[in-house]
């Protein structure tokens, strides 16, 4: 596959978002298109949305997804943010017969791994790096050398007795009605138990959350050096793009 475009989508538990990426340098050369995630987001009704984005860019070329659960050579194994139908569920299958076009898909937090690493704030780093996205759940991707360790759970990782996603993400902020600082110790609180389980020397933080960083960070007391996703938000499209133009053509 020879592309240097291709079509970076992001199903997160709240949107779909896409946009046409230059996988050279990480750009976006089109305005980001945004589809709520469909309730109950079921595959048939995902696939459904994935066409869309697919026809608004008139797009012909390859596709890479970001898919907010663990997924191995396309099969979702988990759902903790998505129709719990999905597991066991081929969804590069589902997305190629859907769109007629060659797909590769990938855990979520994997692809925004992918771009800061590469690309953005892990560039060059060789050290240990743990990239966490933080939105509707807590997304991990675990990089030595600039290599990925596929499918790190971390937000799954018992903290105070409940799935760190539930004390931590931004969904939890959000439906407690935390302050900014109530919450950014919260977060402190997490990452330092991260630290204490795989002690990254830099953590790299995505998502939603990304955007807002200067209103926790005063709050952030690590070991490890902590900072912004360089594409912020759109880390988890361009990622998938990129890990749509390695492995598209090995499989
Ligand atoms: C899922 C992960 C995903 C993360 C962010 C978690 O609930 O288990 O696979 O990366 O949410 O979407």
């Amino acid at each position: 596959m020879n592309s240097k475009k291709i079509l970076g989508i992001d199903i997160g538990g709240s949107g779909i978002k896409g946009a046409p990426v230059d996988i050279k340098t990480g750009k976006l050369l089109e305005d980001r298109f945004r589809v709520p995630t469909p309730e109950p987001s079921t595959p048939q009704k995902v696939a459904k949305a994935i066409k869309e984005l697919v026809k608004h860019f008139n797009w012909d070329g390859p596709i890479g997804c970001g898919f907010p659960a663990v997924v191995q050579n396309g099969m979702v194994k988990t759902a903790a943010n998505i129709d719990k139908s999905w597991i066991n569920t081929d969804a590069r299958k589902l997305f190629k017969e859907a769109t007629k076009l060659p797909v590769w898909v990938l855990n979520d937090a994997d692809a925004a791994g992918l771009a800061e690493v590469k690309l953005g704030a892990g560039a060059g780093f060789k050290g240990a790096i743990v990239v966490l996205t933080i939105g509707t759940g807590i997304g991990s991707s675990l990089f030595i050398k600039g290599k990925l360790y596929p499918n790190t759970e971390f937000g799954h990782v018992e903290f105070k007795g409940m799935d760190a996603e539930a004390y931590a993400s931004d969904n939890a902020r959000k439906k407690e009605e935390l302050d900014w600082e109530t919450w950014g110790k919260r977060l402190n609180e997490y990452l330092s138990h991260i630290e204490f389980l795989c002690w990254p020397e830099l953590i790299i933080i995505g998502g939603g959350a990304s955007k807002k960083l200067d209103l926790f960070k005063d709050q952030l007391n690590l070991k490890a050096k902590v900072v912004p996703a360089k594409f912020l938000n759109e880390a988890g499209i361009i990622g998938a793009a990129m890990a749509a133009k390695v492995n598209i053509k090995k499989h």
